[in-house]
């Protein structure tokens, strides 16, 4: 059986992969798109799905345009460099994907990342302030990152009122506010809005399209046009251009297009898996699922993060360590009710092993 042959949730006796929702294979429908999109070269006249992918998304992020990118760390990159100039601060929530995972791009921006304490992945609105004073000899600030959802916060949502005051105080600065936006429209399910409801509270807005939405690569950066058109130069730098890439967008279409209804599917799995988990051992603690990820304290268990990934392998569960004492568990299109029952069996086996 091809891979794009395989009914959508399969859970079949295999090892259940909760590790990311960059695991989802491409779907049967983005297989056909692929095969029949029309192609042309991005880096000379320009690739004609490509083009489509990014007015598409464009509109639906209700930005004046957009930019296909082969991933969500340089649809961020790409908004920094656009937007910051060396020397100026990068201000975040401290757990932000950004700041944790992506702030190496500073030896790229030449730009200071700041981390602002925050609880759910929202920031201090008080210390943000407090950050973006550039009076006197203080560094100035060139940008605000958000981040809906979550990612290290268990994929909590911001609040758009957060959201609201923290452009608010951006703007009457100067300073634009970008979106890590790359579970936007699991964000977008969550709150019960558009898309575009979320992003018109940021200047710039990442999105991956690799993650819950199923292709198999690629994500996008939305803005102001000449912060896009400055992006699309800086791209080329990056060695970001890509040749025939409508076949990629292709499978984004379909992605922004098409997948966004499901990710309530992956949300009510996520709160089964988590409701579970709580009533298996009061040793075991999960976060209550707002999106597709549940996070599972494992600190009164006596066994670290790491000995618990390697025994829920061996159990046939596929698991992340978040720091010593947690995990993560990420629902996705091929995690169905079975495979809830499955990971659930896993943490069972394994608990009962504990002496
Ligand atoms: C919130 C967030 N932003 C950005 C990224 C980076 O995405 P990519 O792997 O496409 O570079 C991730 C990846 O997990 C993420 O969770």
């Amino acid at each position: 059986m091809q891979p794009q042959d395989r009914p959508e949730a399969e859970h079949d006796g295999g090892a259940v992969d909760l590790r990311s929702d960059t695991v989802t294979r491409p779907t049967a429908a983005m297989y056909d798109r692929m095969r029949l999109a029309p192609i042309g070269d991005d880096g000379l006249d320009g690739d004609p799905t490509a083009r489509a992918l990014e007015a598409a998304a464009a509109a639906a992020l209700g930005k004046e345009a957009g930019l296909f990118v082969p991933s969500c760390t340089m649809a961020n990159l790409l908004a920094t460099l656009a937007q910051v100039q060396r020397n100026q601060q990068v201000v975040l929530e401290a757990q932000a994907h950004m700041y944790t995972a992506e702030r190496g791009a500073a030896t790229f921006t030449g730009a200071f990342h700041v981390g602002i304490p925050g609880i759910d992945g929202a920031m201090d609105l008080d210390r943000l302030e407090d950050a973006l004073d550039g009076s006197g000899t203080r560094l100035q600030t060139g940008l605000i990152g958000l981040e809906t959802s979550h990612n290290n916060a268990g994929g909590t949502v911001l609040a758009l009122d957060h959201m609201r005051t923290a452009h608010e105080l951006g703007r009457s600065r100067g300073i634009p506010v970008h979106l890590d936006g790359a579970r936007l429209f699991n964000a977008a399910v969550y709150l019960g809005v558009a898309p575009q409801a979320i992003a018109r509270h940021a200047d710039t807005v990442s999105l991956c399209l690799s993650k819950g939405l199923s292709a198999p690569v690629g994500a996008i950066l939305a803005g102001p046009r000449a912060v896009v058109d400055h992006a699309r130069r800086l791209r080329r730098m990056l060695g970001g251009t890509q040749r025939q890439v409508g076949i990629m967008a292709a499978a984004g279409l379909e992605a922004i297009e098409v997948m966004g209804d499901r990710l309530a599917e992956d949300h009510a799995r996520a709160r089964l898996l988590s409701a579970g988990l709580n009533a298996l051992h009061p040793n075991l603690r999960a976060s209550c699922a707002q999106t597709n990820i549940v996070q599972v304290d494992l600190s009164r268990t006596g066994r670290s993060s790491a000995d618990w990934v390697t025994a829920l392998a061996g159990a046939g569960l596929l698991v992340r360590p978040l720091g010593r004492d947690r995990l993560r568990c990420v629902t996705h299109r091929h995690i169905d009710g079975a495979a809830v029952s499955a990971a659930l069996r896993a943490f069972r086996v394994c608990l009962d092993a504990i002496p």
